[in-house]
């Protein structure tokens, strides 16, 4: 005791006056360019990490519980730190451990640490992995352009071993965890900027025009002729609810989820309702059931009774429309000659998700529940998901692109925009020059 104390007074004055340096600019928001991996279709993003800062590419997983990146290949920095047992950030983490690492001292394998479980949801895979902290930076907006770069001192993290990058695009060295823990990348930012624990994503359909991620509040502006269209003015709400059984691929008892669930009430098809076992559509006590966003898959997938319901539905409503053969996983296909064409998409009826809350309809128009899958055939964007799945809805990615989703954690609450296509603008038209 008599030796470690006039330690941590030393490390306590050191923290005192980092904490002092980063009040010195207090961003509203940040902003950041979310890419459309071409080969993977993963949504990938760019943020700065390190001294001396160097850009890191990460693969963006909406429920992901934190940001980790691989420290066995190049990860150089002064300023990494690891988190020494039983400290604040071992805490935060629910990292109860202690360990040592016998090849180091380096970034991810130090003595007297914990660890925490990072996984790769692309691949199924988790890992042991070192909890740590070290310098971000990301650029701050007034909502409209990029401005001045923010940096956070002390932002935690996981290292994980360079395998867990399997799968990954081309490029990434580790995964964007936006999920509602409180070491989610959103909590962190919002924590280290005193700013409200919201973020937005935007997400481009374009693997050549990129997509965007806020954190913190609006207005989020994209350019449109003749002004542009802050869709976080006008969005629908629906709760987000906790699904109390951890959907990561290692977590220990008595862990809840940190991907984000929706309930949807009832699905239609061309305006009439589709008859499905709505059980499914709740969450039970053991974590099964219910409705989530994720990133991770492309395409949404349906419980095969929900599927079933949704698939025959919207056969029916298309009768007039020529068929094609079938273009695996997709059931439901179309010759594209006979298929009209909107500004919101191919011309086919909509599907409407009925979410809980007043007005929260989400509507996908053909861009969202249509994919060409080559230059002759449409095919309905949803995947069976096989009679016993975890959640019964998983709502992907090609549904939400060019749909501002805004996450508000403290108010536990989605806002959506339904798509951007319908007001003229879309996911690609946030205005990336920097007024720095
Ligand atoms: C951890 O401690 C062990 C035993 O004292 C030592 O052999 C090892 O080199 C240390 N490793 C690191 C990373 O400091
Ligand atoms: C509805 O789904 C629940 C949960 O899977 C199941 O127990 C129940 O038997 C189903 N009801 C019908 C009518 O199929
Ligand atoms: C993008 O922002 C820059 C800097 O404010 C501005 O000069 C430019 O006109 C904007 N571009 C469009 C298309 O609005």
């Amino acid at each position: 005791m008599a030796y470690s104390l006039p330690l941590f007074l030393t490390s306590l004055l050191l923290a005192i006056s980092i904490c002092h340096a980063q009040t010195s600019f207090r961003p509203r928001a940040l902003v950041v360019p979310v890419r459309k991996d071409a080969s993977t279709q993963q949504y990938v993003t760019t943020i700065q990490q390190r001294t001396p800062l160097v850009p890191v590419n990460l693969v963006v997983h909406l429920g992901g519980q934190y940001l980790w990146v691989d420290c066995d290949n190049g990860y150089v920095s002064s300023t990494y730190r690891p988190a020494r047992c039983r400290s604040a950030q071992c805490s935060l983490a629910n990292a109860n451990g202690c360990g040592d690492c016998f090849s180091g001292p380096r970034p991810g394998c130090n003595n007297n640490t914990c660890g925490v479980t990072p996984d790769n949801p692309f691949i199924q895979l988790a890992t042991g992995g070192e909890l740590a902290e070290d310098v971000v930076s990301a650029r701050s907006t007034d909502g409209s352009n990029p401005g001045r770069a923010a940096v956070a001192p002390r932002f935690l993290f996981a290292c994980a071993p360079t395998f867990l990058l399997r799968g990954l695009a081309s490029g990434a060295t580790g995964l964007a965890g936006l999920g509602r823990a409180r070491i989610g990348m959103p909590s962190l930012f919002a924590a280290a900027f005193s700013f409200r624990r919201k973020f937005a994503v935007c997400l481009s359909s374009s693997t050549s025009a990129n997509g965007v991620i806020f954190f913190g509040d609006g207005p989020y502006n994209f350019i449109r002729v003749p002004a542009p269209l802050n869709p976080a003015a006008s969005l629908a709400f629906t709760p987000l609810f906790v699904n109390p059984v951890s959907t990561a691929g290692a977590f220990s008892q008595g862990e809840a989820s940190t991907e984000y669930f929706i309930k949807i009430n009832s699905i239609n098809v061309n305006n009439s309702p589709v008859a499905i076992n709505t059980t499914l559509l709740d969450i039970d006590g053991e974590g099964n059931g219910g409705t989530k966003i994720s990133t991770v898959n492309q395409y949404t997938i349906l419980e095969t009774s929900i599927y079933r319901a949704v698939v025959d539905a919207f056969s029916r409503a298309t009768a007039g429309i020529r068929r094609a053969a079938a273009v695996a996983p997709f059931e439901l296909c179309y010759d594209r000659g006979s298929v009209g064409s909107t500004r919101v998409g191919p011309g086919v009826p909509n599907i409407d998700l009925v979410l809980q809350g007043q007005n929260a309809v989400w509507t996908w128009t053909g861009s969202n529940s249509m994919v060409s899958v080559n230059d002759d055939v449409l095919c309905l964007a949803v995947v069976n998901g096989g009679a016993n799945p975890r959640t019964a809805v998983v709502i992907g990615g090609h549904q939400i692109e060019d749909n501002l989703l805004q996450f508000d954690l403290a108010a536990s609450r989605l806002g959506f925009s339904n798509t951007l296509l319908g007001r003229q603008t879309t996911c690609a038209n946030f205005n990336f020059t920097s007024t720095a």
